[in-house]
């Protein structure tokens, strides 16, 4: 059974049709990217799996469960599956790295004691490569440290699933393959079902067992990030070949 499944989603804001009857499936386990045009509708795709949007028409099924209608408790229960690492980052800069990789822990199980929510929060720095920054604060930490610190965050409730919203916009092309060798590090260590939504084609080549593109509201079947280099289908075309050989610029 796929572990996550939506069928002919559609969602309007206003006037404006986002979602025009996606159809994906997303297999347990495997590091599937979604990639499309700024504003074509990804992060809000993303939101309805956590029940952050609900979906005009169609069904969004978790485990066989179509939660599309799920309300207050039967939502919590399907949003502990996820662990989700946001475009931003969106630490707490008030708070230090300890702090706010315990801050879930602390608020979900709230019988754990401290010495096992130390265990753990060592354990997920150690996972990102941030043993010793314990201390630090956000504004103290690089681009690249602060998303590192959104993924321990994210890992150390244990998700089922994981959703990387732009996991590597906004860092060099270096820390975005850091980032993309902890996608996959942390998907097979783990066994995690992976989401990844990214406009960056590097780090798909680099981290997807399958990938789809989302446009004008649907979605365009990608295959294996192989598949793609050959694919003939006009906007994938347009947007492997603009992102990926934009470096080829003597040609
Ligand atoms: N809560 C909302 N109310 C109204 N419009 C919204 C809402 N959320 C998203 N939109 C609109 O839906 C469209 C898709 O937004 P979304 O954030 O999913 O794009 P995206 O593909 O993630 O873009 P980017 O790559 O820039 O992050 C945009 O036009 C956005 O303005
Ligand atoms: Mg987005």
């Amino acid at each position: 059974m796929a572990k996550i499944v939506l069928k002919d989603v559609y969602k309007k804001f206003g006037n404006f049709e986002v979602l025009r009857g996606v159809n994906l499936e997303v297999n347990q386990n495997e590091v599937f990217a979604i990639i499309g045009l700024s504003g074509c509708g990804k992060s809000v795709l993303l939101k309805h799996l956590l029940g952050l949007v609900s979906a005009d028409s169609g069904a969004v099924f978790v485990d066989g469960e179509d939660i599309s209608s799920f309300e207050g408790k039967d939502i919590n229960r399907v949003r502990r599956k996820f662990g989700m690492v946001f475009q931003g980052a969106a630490l707490f800069d008030s708070l230090n790295v300890y702090e706010n990789v315990s801050f879930g822990l602390r608020r979900v199980q709230t019988d754990m004691s401290e010495a096992s929510i130390k265990q753990k929060v060592m354990d997920v720095l150690n996972m990102v490569g941030l043993s010793g920054s314990e201390n630090k604060s956000p504004s103290e930490l690089s681009g690249g440290m602060r998303k590192r610190v959104g993924l321990a965050r994210a890992i150390a409730m244990d998700p089922e699933i994981l959703l990387y919203d732009e996991p590597t916009t906004g860092l060099d092309p270096v820390l975005s393959r850091v980032i993309d060798e902890l996608i996959v590090k942390v998907n097979s260590t783990l066994k995690i079902t992976t989401i990844v939504v990214t406009h960056d084609m590097t780090s798909v080549l680099n981290v997807a067992d399958r990938v789809v593109m989302l446009h004008d509201g649907v979605i365009i079947e990608g295959g294996t990030p192989s598949d793609l280099q050959n694919t003939e289908n006009k906007y994938l075309k347009e947007f492997f070949t603009s992102s990926v050989f934009t470096k080829n610029y003597k040609e």
